[in-house]
């Protein structure tokens, strides 16, 4: 049985600018089972972010409604959003948005301190997550001694370690070198497929791409295309081999 754990309907964001009204998202219909691993595709401009950021909760749609594991956003409270995202979501965001006077070590266990974690059990989940980013030598360096791709891996890290139920990712692999991106793309496929964990991912990244079972194009604000991907890396895509698209959304 699939459970949806996204789910979009007529969703408008605008945003006022100056005396004029910037149209983000424009009519968006989206559903996404738990376990998936999307990829949100688009130009510039286009309204990844924004769509990012309100599955993330971490804005509100202008119109239509968001709910996240089951739960309405649009009359939760600030206090109650910040809950959901604590207890489900895992957000790497385009900027990382580290604490600067803590090191690599206390920025990835910032998040299982306010999971109320015990020390003992945070140790052990911090060391690994730091040897499987590749910033085994860098623990105790603040995000100013590291360079952008470094910072980017502690971002993602900080992300992953509590094992949110989702993981929403704003161009996870710009900084990064191909090799090191391939091999963090890889722990969140294994993640995937261990724990289920939904992977919601805005990219121009083709190696991306090819990690991804299902790829949703915006342009404008509002969904292009909405299509399976046949993914080179996953064994099980592979037995599937090129899925008969199934469109989700009707073509604009
Ligand atoms: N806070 C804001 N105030 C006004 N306009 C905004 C704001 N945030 C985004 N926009 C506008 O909304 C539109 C969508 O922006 P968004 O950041 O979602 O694009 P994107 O697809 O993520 O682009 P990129 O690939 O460059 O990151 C753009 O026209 C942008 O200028
Ligand atoms: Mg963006």
């Amino acid at each position: 049985m699939t459970n949806a754990i996204v789910r979009l309907a007529g969703v408008k964001k605008s945003y006022p600018l100056g005396e004029l009204t910037v149209h983000a998202l424009r009519g968006v219909d989206m559903t996404i089972q738990e376990g998936e691993f999307t990829v949100i595709m688009g130009p510039s401009g286009s309204g990844k972010s924004t769509l990012l950021n309100l599955l993330g909760c971490i804005d509100v749609a202008t119109a239509g409604s968001v709910e996240i594991c089951g739960e309405p956003t649009a009359q939760k409270t600030e206090r109650e959003l910040a809950r959901l995202r604590r207890d489900n979501i895992g957000f790497i965001f385009q900027a990382f948005n580290l604490i600067p006077v803590l090191s690599v070590y206390e920025n990835i266990e910032y998040a299982l301190i306010l999971k109320g974690m015990s020390e003992a059990e945070r140790r052990g989940l911090i060391e690994k997550i730091i040897e499987q980013v590749g910033l085994t030598g860098h623990r105790d360096h603040r995000p100013n001694q590291l360079s952008g791709g470094q910072r980017q891996r502690v971002a993602i890290a900080r992300a992953l370690v509590t094992r949110p139920k989702i993981v929403l990712a704003d161009e996870p692999t710009a900084n990064l070198d191909s090799e090191t991106g391939k091999s963090i793309l890889q722990l969140m496929r294994t993640m995937n497929e261990i724990y289920r964990t939904t992977f919601i991912f805005a990219t121009h990244d083709p190696d991306v791409l090819s990690f991804a079972r299902r790829a949703i194009r915006i342009h404008d604000g509002k969904i292009d295309s909405d299509n399976a991907v046949a993914s080179s890396t996953s064994p099980n895509a592979r037995k599937k081999k090129a899925l008969p698209t199934k469109r989700a959304h009707k073509p604009v």
